[in-house]
């Protein structure tokens, strides 16, 4: 009698959710089952003549950790994109000569991104890659600088002259170095994560597998393909959708000072000489350009950012464009507790509060932590020779 009262006590005491094993009803597996297969292959950027050329990723890995890329030879790409970081700077917001008002991303798998930066303001990542070259506050560099680089360094200049042949120009010397920080970036595709393991388990109905997948993240995956609507942002292999959404962070830059997202993104994408609309894009068939092309901006776009991969988010600390959220509990709760009197642009009524329990937070960040890589933090081993040029020194 008393053993049975102290069963039945015990059982009271623990939620049933925490004991009982999920199992996913036929809808669930194949909400979970868009989240793959990974990896995914990376398309080719046909606005870069140089992506795919060995020489031209070469360059672009030795340029992007070479601080002489910098007008004053202090800085490189990697001093905020830092890969013991999984390829961020672990502040809230970017530090270059000044402060920068924005949260630096990883550049992890950003070959498959379509837009570049929180606001899209880019349309190739080797266009996005002349903006902090030359950016007064990040490595305020400039064409005669890197034309000088890539003359005066022999690795750098035997690369450069096998993967685009002479420069006709300091500007166009400065867009190859930047076509091969485009190639470099498509190369730095993250692996597979505890969570591919588990979609690919389920698919092939391996219990075993399945079971290798602990069971606070299996909750917290049913929740994001499921009540808490994640994956409608947060879609298919990559976690996003590659497209812009407000979700009530604040857009105050600083006092009296706002950052307009999107809405200035886009206004700033038409005004890039760089965009693929111009003349550096090496694509004649035009259809690189197709999508800026029907690009336009509407005040609908204010105030919204890129929705983000999850893809190695664990490691990404802290979160939104503006890093105002330092962890992932607190972006669950943010999503949780949402003011939805605060979301600027109309159609984001896909969120509203999700009142989730303490419990079903820690499930959510459970899931969360499993999207990350062993091998988000490597980096690329060069070859001692590419294309009959001594690249290690
Ligand atoms: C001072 C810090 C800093 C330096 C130096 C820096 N970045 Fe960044 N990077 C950022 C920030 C901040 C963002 C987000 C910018 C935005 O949204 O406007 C970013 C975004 C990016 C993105 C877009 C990623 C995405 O998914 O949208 C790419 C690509 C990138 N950087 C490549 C580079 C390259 C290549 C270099 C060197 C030429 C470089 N960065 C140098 C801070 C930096
Ligand atoms: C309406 C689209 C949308 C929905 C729904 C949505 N997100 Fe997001 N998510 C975004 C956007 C956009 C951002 C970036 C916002 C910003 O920086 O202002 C973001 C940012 C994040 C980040 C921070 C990533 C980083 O690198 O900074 C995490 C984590 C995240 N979301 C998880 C979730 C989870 C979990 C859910 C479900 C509870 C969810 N999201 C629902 C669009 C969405």
């Amino acid at each position: 009698m008393r053993r049975a009262a102290l069963v039945f006590a015990l059982l009271a005491a623990c939620p049933a959710s925490a004991a009982e094993p999920v199992v996913f009803d036929p809808r669930e597996v194949q909400a979970i089952q868009r989240h793959g297969p990974w990896p995914q292959p990376v398309l080719p950027d046909r606005s870069n003549r140089a992506w795919g050329n060995p020489a031209a990723i070469a360059l672009g890995q030795k340029l992007f950790f070479d601080s002489r890329l910098s007008g004053d030879g202090t800085m490189a790409c990697a001093s905020c994109h830092v890969p013991a970081r999984a390829w961020t700077d672990g502040r809230p917001r970017a530090h270059g000569r000044e402060p920068l008002a924005r949260n630096v991303p990883t550049v992890l798998d950003a070959g498959r991104g379509r837009w570049f930066g929180w606001d899209g303001g880019s349309d190739s990542a080797w266009s996005f890659s002349l903006r902090p070259i030359l950016d007064a506050r990040e490595l305020a560099s400039s064409p005669p600088r890197v034309a000088a680089l890539l003359r005066e360094d022999a690795a750098a200049a035997c690369l450069h002259e096998a993967a685009f042949g002479a420069a006709a120009s300091d500007e166009a010397a400065m867009v190859n170095a930047a076509k091969a920080l485009g190639a470099f970036l498509a190369t730095l595709a993250s692996g597979r994560t505890a969570f591919d393991e588990f979609r690919d388990a389920l698919a092939k109905r391996d219990a075993a597998g399945m079971a290798r997948y602990p069971e606070a993240a299996k909750r917290g995956l049913r929740l994001f393909v499921g009540r808490g609507n994640c994956a409608v942002c947060h879609f298919g292999p990559d976690f996003t959708n590659g497209e812009f959404h407000d979700v009530g962070v604040p857009f105050f830059a600083a006092p009296g000072k706002v950052d307009g997202g999107r809405y200035d993104g886009v206004k700033r994408l038409m005004a890039d000489p760089y965009n693929l609309l111009g003349r550096w894009n090496d694509d004649a068939s035009g259809a690189a350009a197709t999508k800026t092309r029907h690009l336009h901006s509407t005040q609908r776009d204010f105030g919204r950012f890129k929705t983000p991969s999850l893809r190695n988010v664990a490691l990404t600390a802290p979160y939104m464009h503006n890093g105002s959220l330092a962890t992932l509990a607190d972006v669950v709760r943010h999503y949780s507790e949402i003011d939805t009197e605060r979301i600027h642009s109309h159609g984001e009524q896909l969120l509203r509060p999700l009142g989730l329990t303490p419990g079903e937070i820690a499930d959510l960040v459970a899931f969360l932590e499993t999207l990350s890589a062993p091998d988000a933090m490597d980096v690329p081993a060069l070859p001692p020779v590419v294309a009959g040029c001594r690249v290690a020194p």
